[in-house]
């Protein structure tokens, strides 16, 4: 099968062929979920929950991020690769810049950031750097102290209305996906009529273009409750290969997220 590129997932949007995300911070699940027909490996900040055991991302470093893509990245996946940029590395463009630099030239072929609209002149200084961006909007972990816990967003009208103006001011700033965390289905489903590039949803309904999770709350091994939005696809599973590829069909046929998943 082709390699996935930026231009491939704006097209599996406009054929409505859905996106497959996963986390993955390692060579062999690289593989794994590359054979299992992920279509986009993020090497998310998510790491220093499930590899590192923080409560937060908040210490997560470039150089965690860079170590994890180049081990995802020696998998040589066909899957597109994906990396955050962690906490503090994006305050000015010009860092932006520089930490996008690093974490591509451990292989990252996109960039996610956590912002909307007072992030735009740093969305556009990377694209027309040849940085591509997926904007990470909604609730967006690095703010936990910011918002004072894990909230769902958007929730009041002025909150739709602001997750609205975020995604429209990423995408007019040039960022080629909008990833939507933890707001009401409803809002999920404007956004994404309301822009045209892909939206890759946790949590927030099945009418994105895509979704993601964090591959260790899919196979059910992250310790503690698991969030809302989470399935376990090992429970009953007979592998971890075929709990990767029921989340991909499942992600491929609209039957996940369900309305239990939701909020
Ligand atoms: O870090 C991460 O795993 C993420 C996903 C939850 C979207 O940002
Ligand atoms: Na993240």
């Amino acid at each position: 099968r082709p390699k996935i590129t930026v231009p491939k997932l704006q097209a599996m949007r406009e054929a409505g062929e859905k996106i497959a995300m996963l986390t993955c911070y390692d060579a062999s699940f690289a593989s794994l979920l590359d054979r299992s027909g992920v279509d986009v490996l993020l090497i998310g900040d998510s790491l220093g929950n499930v590899v590192q055991g923080q409560t937060t991302t908040l210490p997560v470093t470039l150089a965690d991020i860079a170590y994890h893509t180049a081990c995802v990245a020696r998998a040589q996946p066909r899957a597109l690769i994906a990396a955050d940029l962690p906490f503090g590395t994006y305050g000015t463009p010009a860092d932006a810049f520089a930490s996008s630099v690093e974490v591509m030239r451990a292989g990252a072929q996109m960039i996610k950031l956590e912002g909307g609209e007072w992030l735009a002149e740093t969305v556009r200084f990377l694209v027309e750097r040849s940085v591509p961006v997926c904007a990470h909007i909604g609730l967006t972990p690095q703010s936990v102290h910011a918002f004072g816990g894990f909230k769902v967003q958007g929730r009041t009208e002025e909150g739709a209305s602001r997750l609205l103006r975020d995604a429209r001011a990423m995408q007019d700033a040039g960022a080629q996906a909008v990833l939507l965390e933890a707001v009401p289905p409803a809002v999920a489903a404007a956004v994404t009529k309301a822009v045209a590039v892909p939206t890759i949803g946790i949590g927030a309904g099945v009418d994105c273009s895509g979704q993601v999770l964090v591959l260790h709350d899919m196979l059910g091994i992250f310790p503690g409750k698991p969030a809302r939005f989470v399935k376990d696809f090992m429970a009953g599973a007979p592998s971890v290969g075929a709990a990767v590829e029921a989340y991909v069909k499942a992600v491929k046929d609209g039957s996940f997220p369900g309305l239990e998943h939701v909020f």
